[in-house]
């Protein structure tokens, strides 16, 4: 199974936000599993220069757009055992970042777009899946219709990935047509037309095979008017094909036993050696150095997006809760500024990193006890991810990936892995923090519970990767990866040969229109003659052994991710195995969390109470 996977950023090359993370994390662990998945993004001008010096030139080809002729070229290099294809076009990818002005980024993803499609016949690497991924590459399978007429691209499947619908590449009709040049058939309502603009995400989500987002409940929650940014009717007649993934992190990227960035390592058995990263992250922030003090972190955007009216609204008593607050982020001014103002309003307490480290984001995970993100929306979110993985307790709203990944903490049980609230209501918010608080100062015993719990949760890509690779199945028909045996032997064999004999006939067809590819390739000006000789059988060699490890680790892997399926069945069913008793039930959650709110509530007023008789008054006035 052959899967390209386009992205506009891709960590560590590129990376603005969570994309970045997903695009760079989640086609290693495709492969690592036996899925040929390799990615394809911009050459921007602002790539380290320690990787262009990896690339390699594989060739290049002019695209027209509408009226315009272009030069897009493609290079390649491996990371991580996955190959990375760029494409280079001066023009479109000089900027120092990689998003501009929204006019611009539009003709330069229409671009990045084409370029993707036109150059895969250059590349030897003709994908039975393309997943796209935000407004960015939403042209894919829109162009994908317009090119059917040479057999090479009929049959490969789409796939829209949508990260966050807020973002969707809306430009002016007559924008968007220009630089697309396609027929004003594709400029209606029911297709790229939305509210008599043009709209790249709505484009692609009309013509994808499935549309997928990063997590269940976003998946449900974008097919409403409240959360569906004006796509909910065509989320809602899409539904059967649309289905919610909730997204992993690196495990190795992120691991406290052996963090390089961090002051201490540390794991769940050895878990009083955190405690050093809060000693010595109040150190360096210049904040009062006391292990016992309740230390909340925050590494965010900082947009409206992600809470902060709420924060603001409640921050005076934030600060005054007997806790300190660290902040790390950029974004909204009227954010940034006032975290500078009660950084200075009360320095031992509130302290405002404004500005982004990717460095102090570990110690900050690694150094509190409690993470705060209390999202107005969150398709799925990263962070909430780490703090579980950190042991630093997440307090979040209930949306998205929030809701999927965090089971609020339940006295009676014991279950639950961090602190959550419902309505997005500043009340409600602080009120779950004082509950926090509470069980932080008053129950340590508890608090170290939910935290063993946290550090159990597995949001690695494990789960969520065979996820993906079962949905490329189902999508292409095509089982010739581990997995494949895994059930129902008999029965998906004698699909498969069918499929097989299928695919083969089709794959000569491809193979004869391939060789005729009715783009023109033009000589590189850039290469000699001699350099091209020696380039090729590199190439080849470089394919072949990536090809061969493949190979060999799918072989390793095969046994033991039989096994781990098994054991998750069984997990599941009886809800008795060692590793359950460890963890959460996440199934349990919505009724849990019914159960536990009256008593949540009761909690609140209780650690309200105390806190006003212990806190003291403040210290200075706004
Ligand atoms: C976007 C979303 C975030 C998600 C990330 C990766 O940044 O806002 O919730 O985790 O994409 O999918």
């Amino acid at each position: 199974m052959k899967v390209l996977f386009a992205s506009s950023e891709v960590a560590p090359f590129a990376k603005t936000g969570g994309l970045g993370d997903v695009a760079g994390s989640l086609p290693a662990v495709l492969r690592e599993k036996g899925v040929d998945a390799r990615v394809i993004m911009p050459l921007y001008a602002c790539i380290p220069q320690k990787f262009k010096d990896q690339m390699r030139y594989l060739n290049h080809i002019y695209i027209d757009m509408a009226w315009r002729r272009q030069y897009a070229g493609v290079f390649e290099m491996e990371y991580n055992g996955s190959i990375i294809y760029f494409v280079d076009n001066k023009f479109y990818f000089a900027g120092d970042k990689p998003y501009d002005y929204i006019h611009l980024d539009c003709e330069k993803f229409i671009f990045f777009s084409k370029a993707v499609l036109s150059l895969l016949p250059t590349i030897d690497f003709r994908p039975d899946v393309i997943n796209c991924n935000d407004w960015q590459t939403g042209p894919i399978p829109v162009f994908l219709d317009t090119f059917q007429d040479n057999p090479f691209y009929r049959g490969i499947k789409t796939v829209m990935t949508i990260h966050n619908l807020k973002f969707q590449g809306r430009w002016s009709l007559k924008g968007i047509k220009d630089a697309m040049g396609i027929s004003d058939y594709y400029f209606t309502p029911d297709k790229l037309e939305y509210y008599k603009d043009g709209n790249l995400l709505k484009g692609g989500m009309v013509y994808a095979n499935k549309i997928t987002t990063v997590s269940e409940t976003y998946a449900g929650e974008i097919q409403s008017h409240e959360y569906g940014e004006g796509l909910d009717a065509l989320l809602r007649a899409r539904s059967n094909d649309l289905i919610g993934i909730v997204n992993g992190i690196s495990y190795t990227d992120w691991d406290p036993a052996t963090d390089p960035m961090i002051y201490e390592n540390y794991t769940l058995e050895t878990l009083q050696k955190k405690v050093e990263n809060k000693k010595r992250l109040q150190e360096e922030l210049g904040l009062p150095v006391d292990e016992n003090k309740m230390m909340i972190g925050i590494v965010s955007r900082l947009t409206d997006q992600k809470g902060f009216d709420l924060v603001a609204y409640k921050i005076e008593e934030l600060c005054n809760g007997g806790a300190q607050v660290v902040v790390l982020g950029t974004g909204d001014e009227k954010y940034e500024n006032l975290f500078r103002h009660y950084a200075w309003k009360y320095p031992d307490r509130f302290s405002a990193q404004i500005y982004f480290s990717n460095e102090m984001s570990h110690k900050i995970y690694a150094a509190c006890d409690a993470f705060l993100m209390p999202s107005r929306f969150e398709p799925c979110g990263l962070s909430q991810l780490i703090s579980l993985r950190y042991g630093t307790l997440p307090i979040v709203r209930e949306t998205g990936g929030l809701k999927d990944t965090v089971n609020p903490y339940n006295k009676y049980t014991g279950d639950g892995n961090g602190f959550s609230f419902a309505n997005y209501n500043a009340d409600e918010m602080l009120g779950v923090i004082w509950n926090a608080m509470d069980v932080y100062y008053n129950d340590r015993d508890a608090w170290n519970h939910i935290v063993a719990n946290a550090m159990n949760s597995d949001f690695s890509w494990n789960v969520s990767a065979d996820k993906y690779i079962r949905m490329y199945q189902d999508l292409t028909g095509i089982y010739d990866i581990p997995e494949k045996k895994t059930e129902n032997v008999a029965e998906k064999d004698v699909f498969e040969s069918t499929i097989e004999r299928d695919y083969a006939a089709s794959n000569d067809a491809v193979a004869s229109a391939a060789k005729e590819p009715e783009i023109v390739q033009v000589k590189n000006p850039f290469e000699s003659e001699e350099e091209k000789a020696e380039a090729k059988p590199e190439k080849k060699a470089v394919k072949k052994s990536a090809a061969k490890k493949t190979v060999k680790k799918a072989a390793e892997k095969k046994p033991a991710s039989r096994k781990s399926a098994a054991k998750k069945a069984d997990e599941t069913e009886t809800g008795e195995t060692e590793a359950e008793a460890k963890k959460p039930a996440v199934k349990k959650t919505v009724k849990k969390a019914a159960e536990k709110k009256p008593t949540a509530k009761k909690t609140t007023a209780r650690a309200n109470a105390k806190k006003s008789a212990a806190t003291p008054a403040p210290a200075k006035n706004d």
